[in-house]
């Protein structure tokens, strides 16, 4: 398969080295900075002119938060496959979605592309789904990440949250920021640490005053997430071609 990736970061260079392992052909790179990208560009307009031209047959976007939006916005007109991986911009997704139906086309965005985070996500609903039938367990996320993570706290621990919160009626708000008052019960604490060069780890904690249980994820390799996004433009491709699905909006628990 021919395909673009539009962000040539870290993330970038490792979905090139993932996907020429598994065959596929980068027909282009964009970034506006990295000087081993084929083209320089930051403006969206000239980045989907430069993704037409290629003759990509698949796209992957992993940029920055404050880009993300509009370069979906002029990407999804060419009607080419486009898997999102880039996180933050979670208030534009019910706007986004519309617009990909407008557009007839085929996308695919997870905050979390590593397959065992995914499975995590299942283990998680299904402890807070257990833990919610006693009423002395309390729930709280952290997180920790690299320092040159643009967004806090990150997709994954939102997420989690949102998957801690329709399985655990007590939880009913997310709070990000530090606590300067005594939580009520139905706050469900989300912190965040940046440090170094730690590639993400995500840990859920039930308390009650008896025990503590903690689940905890821990990213060894990036290779995962890059592998993870690769396998999501195969499946949103073969999805596509086959017409096996509407048009829309897909996620990691649509292809898993
Ligand atoms: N969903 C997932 O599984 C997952 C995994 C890892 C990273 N991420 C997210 O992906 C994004 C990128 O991560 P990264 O580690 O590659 O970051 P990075 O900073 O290494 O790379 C981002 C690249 O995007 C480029 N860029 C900035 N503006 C651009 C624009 N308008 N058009 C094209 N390129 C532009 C930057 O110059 C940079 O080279 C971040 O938001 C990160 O949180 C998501």
């Amino acid at each position: 398969m021919k395909i673009a990736l539009v962000g040539y970061g870290q993330m970038g260079h490792m979905l090139r080295s993932v996907a020429e392992k598994k065959g596929h052909e980068i027909v282009l790179t964009v970034d506006p900075i990295a000087k081993d990208a084929d083209v320089n560009a930051s403006s969206p307009e000239e980045i989907a002119a430069a993704v037409k031209k290629s003759g990509a047959e698949g796209v992957i976007e992993f940029t920055h938060p404050s880009v993300v939006v509009n370069n979906i916005k002029n990407l999804l007109p060419l009607q080419i496959p486009l898997v999102v991986g880039t996180t933050g911009w979670n208030e534009h997704k019910d706007e986004i979605r519309q617009l990909v139906e407008k557009n007839q086309t085929y996308m695919f965005q997870a905050a979390n592309y590593s397959i065992g985070v995914n499975l995590f996500y299942r283990i998680v609903s299904e402890a807070a789904r257990l833990v919610s039938s006693y009423d002395d367990y309390d729930c709280a996320l952290w997180e920790a990440h690299h320092t040159k993570k643009a967004d806090s706290p990150s997709g994954t621990a939102l997420e989690i949250a949102s998957l801690v919160m329709q399985n655990m009626p007590s939880k009913k708000t997310i709070v990000t920021d530090a606590f300067h008052q005594r939580p009520s019960p139905e706050q469900l604490h989300v912190s965040s640490t940046r440090i170094g060069s730690v590639p993400g780890t995500h840990k859920v904690y039930f308390d009650s005053p008896f025990d503590t249980i903690e689940l905890t994820h821990t990213v060894r390799s990036r290779e995962g997430l890059a592998l993870g996004a690769v396998c999501a433009l195969e499946w949103l491709s073969k999805t596509e071609k086959d017409k096996k699905l509407p048009c829309g909006m897909y996620t990691m628990s649509d292809m898993l």
